[in-house]
């Protein structure tokens, strides 16, 4: 006998009101993530009928080419929209939550400039908005810091949120030039024809910008958040890198600071023990930082078909099971642009005396300090490599510019952030 033809009783009220009526799910885009959902949801559906006693069903599809919006939004308990981008997705969300549907996206870019219209939307119409796999895919980030944190006091965020760039980096690091990592991440399905969000920090900022907003109860948009790549950075930097003993990530961070919030991305020098710098290839980890629970990391695949519409459907879940409530009204912090950092600053400069001090004295000025310099000859020239200890970052900005001045330069200084703390 299948055990469908006794469905077990609901355990929360939303399946229980409505019997064992399927759960009609309405699918806006069949695309990489879409067509995963749809063959997941048909592969899991007994499991899910079988705890929920309700049966997920795809009630309808839109596609470009197939379904009616509006007759799929009228025949569905819960909209899921997997086409990506702004428009039309932004005005579908908003419509169907307007005529009450609890929807799910995975769509980062909408979330991080239009969150809170949507997050307002939902609170004014009581429904429920999930977005588990807009954030480092398959990892349950968003539930945990919503769900499982939400009375922890959080300080800050740090993580690596784009598998493309960590692809990347990692090749980097073991020799491969920018061109050959970016070549076979593209052959691997990794990065996509045009790699530029990826590459220039976007999408991860995209990321960050979500993170920050359910770690922090503050709005914060993509504009908020600075954002460097990994494009300008050179073989001789990791290589470097690997000789001081530190990992490259494109790291995010999104943290309190100065009573405010600053959420940034950018190429990061890591401390071998720092639960970040053992992550490679095009895997994703998030690090939790509070008084409270010290520090939690969580790794795993941040992108692929199957992998995201598992995060989907674990939001259809918990939809499904009454897991998830409404967004709650933001608070509103400032964004702080201007924090320390501990920088990494690569330069060429004439082989001559004086030159390093002449160096000093500029970093001096602005109140840049020397942790430690690496010193290498080169015919004529000299290669200096040196880590400042922390300082704010318009002071770096500005010490480098008078530098880059100086008549013994060769070549542009380059510099690199440094987290600092050591983990043991
Ligand atoms: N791919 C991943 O690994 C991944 C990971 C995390 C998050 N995401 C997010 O998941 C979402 C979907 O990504 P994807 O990779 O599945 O995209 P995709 O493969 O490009 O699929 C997009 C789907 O949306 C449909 N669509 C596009 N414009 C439409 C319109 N105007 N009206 C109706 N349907 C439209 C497309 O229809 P046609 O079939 O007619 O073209 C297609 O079925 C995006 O928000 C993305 O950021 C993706």
């Amino acid at each position: 006998m299948s055990h469908r033809a006794q469905p077990a009783p609901a355990a929360h009220g939303v399946a229980g009101a409505a019997g064992n009526a399927p759960f009609r799910v309405g699918l806006l885009g069949h695309g990489t993530v879409g067509s995963g959902f749809s063959a997941l949801l048909a592969q899991r559906a007994d499991e899910i009928e079988r705890f929920n006693g309700r049966r997920p069903v795809i009630s309808g599809i839109l596609t470009r080419s197939q379904g009616d919006f509006d007759e799929i939004l009228q025949g569905a308990d819960l909209l899921v929209e997997l086409i990506g981008g702004i428009e039309p997705a932004r005005s579908y969300l908003l419509a169907a939550m307007r005529a009450g549907k609890d929807v799910v996206s995975a769509n980062k870019q909408l979330l991080s400039q239009h969150g809170e219209e949507l997050f307002e939307t939902a609170r004014e119409h009581g429904v429920r908005l999930r977005f588990e796999a807009a954030v480092a895919g398959a990892v349950p980030i968003v539930r945990v810091l919503e769900e499982s944190l939400s009375a922890t006091p959080i300080e800050r965020v740090h993580g690596i949120v784009n598998g493309t760039t960590n692809f990347i980096l990692s090749e980097m690091y073991n020799g491969s030039s920018y061109a050959q990592a970016l070549a076979d991440a593209q052959a691997k399905g990794y990065a996509e024809a045009d790699p530029s969000d990826d590459v220039s920090g976007r999408d991860a900022a995209a990321k960050m910008a979500i993170l920050a907003r359910l770690a922090f109860g503050s709005p914060v948009h993509l504009d908020d958040v600075h954002y460097e790549g990994i494009e300008h950075l050179h073989g001789d930097d990791l290589q470097y890198a690997r000789e001081l003993g530190l990992g490259l990530k494109l790291i995010g961070t999104a943290e309190r600071r100065q009573g405010g919030l600053s959420v940034r991305v950018y190429p990061a020098l890591l401390y071998s023990g720092h639960p970040l710098a053992s992550v490679q290839g095009p895997f994703n980890a998030v690090t939790i930082e509070s008084e409270t629970i010290i520090e939690i990391t969580m790794s795993g695949p941040g992108a692929g078909g199957p992998q995201t519409a598992s995060a989907v459907l674990g939001d259809v879940v918990s939809v499904m099971t009454g897991g998830a409530r409404p967004p709650a009204p933001p608070l509103e912090l400032p964004i702080i642009k201007d924090v320390d950092s501990a920088f990494y600053v690569h330069m060429e400069v004439a082989d001559r005396p004086g030159v390093l001090a002449a160096l000093m004295h500029a970093l001096g000025e602005h109140g840049v300090s020397i942790r430690s310099v690496v010193q290498r000859g080169m015919d004529e020239s000299a290669r200096l490599v040196m880590v400042t200890h922390a300082v704010p970052e318009s002071s770096l900005r500005a010490a480098i510019d008078q530098v880059a001045q100086l008549d013994f330069l060769r070549g542009a200084p380059r510099t690199i952030r440094v987290i600092e703390e050591e983990f043991i």
